[in-house]
């Protein structure tokens, strides 16, 4: 159920679960707020129904502490230039003070309550402490996809403290656009996946080798795979204990008819420096005491090559250390083929959204996700807790 088949908001303490876990630069500013953006819908449409809106968010990993530095009060002076209202920012997630607050919201307010990570029953997902963050609302709406694989109590058990819960409009574009690329896909469907380890994405490629028609690996990953079949790959990054299981997940690829990418070529540097001296050579031919950073140019039109007839993509993980220009080329070559071709495309967890704004492609993507972990999740074909917990109640 989602907020808008809820009848009647008007008066109602509605807390609305958002993820506004959003990176920040050493002064506090807020430096890609893609998150907060994404739940403006689900804000605005609870304000202008007349709902008096609890927000509730973590942010970093403060470890049950209170600590400053994590403060949710950026993020509510963001989400009110968004919404072109006032946003209160209690002092804390609970207590006398913020009841008064709370008692005091009028139809159309909205309170930002700070960070629910200052407290450990948050993590614990503790039933007492999601009661004492309940505060005596009518209605829960998730709306933090990207925090709803955590079985925490703002996520988790708050939905049996609360007697109507629903979801959030972010949360039905997620699942939405996750079930036509990875549930009913248009075929060919293709993944790209890509990023530093293969120990971080093992369920991931499971579970899309069993899925998908054909799959493209690049990023530091790929060279457990051109290991494991044979090359010298110098002092590129490899999990020599996955060696076996990347030939088993090539080999399942193969019995199943999945066509299986890697790079042919990549760039090469003496060190992990972004002022490494640095070329372009063969995977045949990685010299020794050299580590490959990036793809090079003839993968990164390979790569191309497989979404011309793509009806479906879905793509996570950087093609190389994109942070540093002279390594950043293969990604955004993929980011622009990604964004310019003729299909659904999804993409998802943090880094993979960092480089298509940086490549300029984000709006000619289907649909980029919020969710880091959350959409790995996703990918392997969990249940996310959050999301089972809204479905369960729901029935
Ligand atoms: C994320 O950034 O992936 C979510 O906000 C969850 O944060 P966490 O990994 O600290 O639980």
């Amino acid at each position: 159920r989602y907020i808008d088949q809820l009848k009647d908001l008007k008066g109602k303490k509605v807390f609305i679960r958002v993820d506004f876990n959003v990176p920040q630069d050493d002064k506090g500013n807020i430096t890609e707020d893609s998150r907060i953006v994404g739940a403006v819908p689900t804000i605005k449409y609870a304000l202008e129904q007349g709902a008096k809106v609890v927000l509730a968010s973590h942010l970093g990993r403060p470890k049950g502490e209170k600590k400053p530095k994590y403060t949710m009060a950026p993020a509510s002076k963001r989400l009110s230039q968004l919404i072109g209202k006032k946003v209160i920012q209690a002092p804390d997630c609970f207590g006398p003070e913020v009841d008064k607050l709370v008692d005091a919201l009028k139809p159309g307010e909205c309170l930002m309550l700070e960070n629910v990570r200052f407290y450990p029953g948050e993590e614990k997902n503790d039933a007492e402490f999601a009661r004492k963050l309940a505060n005596g609302c009518d209605i829960y709406v998730n709306d933090a996809f990207a925090v709803s694989h955590r079985a925490h109590a703002s996520v988790e058990a708050i939905t049996k403290v609360i007697p109507t819960i629903a979801a959030g409009f972010l949360m039905r574009n997620e699942m939405t656009f996750f079930d036509k690329a990875m549930t009913n896909p248009v075929r060919p469907l293709v993944a790209i996946l890509g990023g530093a380890k293969v120990s971080g994405k093992l369920e991931v490629l499971e579970k899309l080798v069993n899925k998908v028609d054909k799959i493209v690996i690049g990023g530091g990953m790929a060279f457990t795979f051109l290991k494991a079949m044979g090359y010298s790959v110098g002092k590129s990054l490899v999990e020599d204990e996955l060696i076996v299981t990347a030939k088993k997940v090539m080999d399942k690829a193969k019995k199943r008819g999945v066509t299986f990418y890697l790079p042919v070529d990549c760039i090469v540097a003496n060190a992990f420096d972004a002022k490494a001296t640095n070329f372009v050579t063969t995977v045949q031919e990685i010299p020794e005491g050299w580590m490959a950073l990036d793809i090079g140019p003839a993968s990164a039109t390979l790569f191309a090559e497989t979404l011309r007839d793509a009806k479906t993509v879905i793509w996570n993980g950087p093609m190389g250390v994109f942070e540093m220009d002279a390594f950043a080329r293969g990604t955004f070559a993929v980011a622009e083929a990604v964004g310019n071709c003729f299909a659904t495309t999804v993409i998802g967890g943090g880094d993979t959204d960092a480089a298509v704004n940086k490549a300029g492609v984000a709006d000619k993507v289907s649909y980029i996700s919020t969710g880091g972990g959350a959409f790995l999740e996703l990918l392997e074909g969990k249940t996310l807790p959050g999301v089972k917990a809204l479905d369960v109640k729901s029935k």
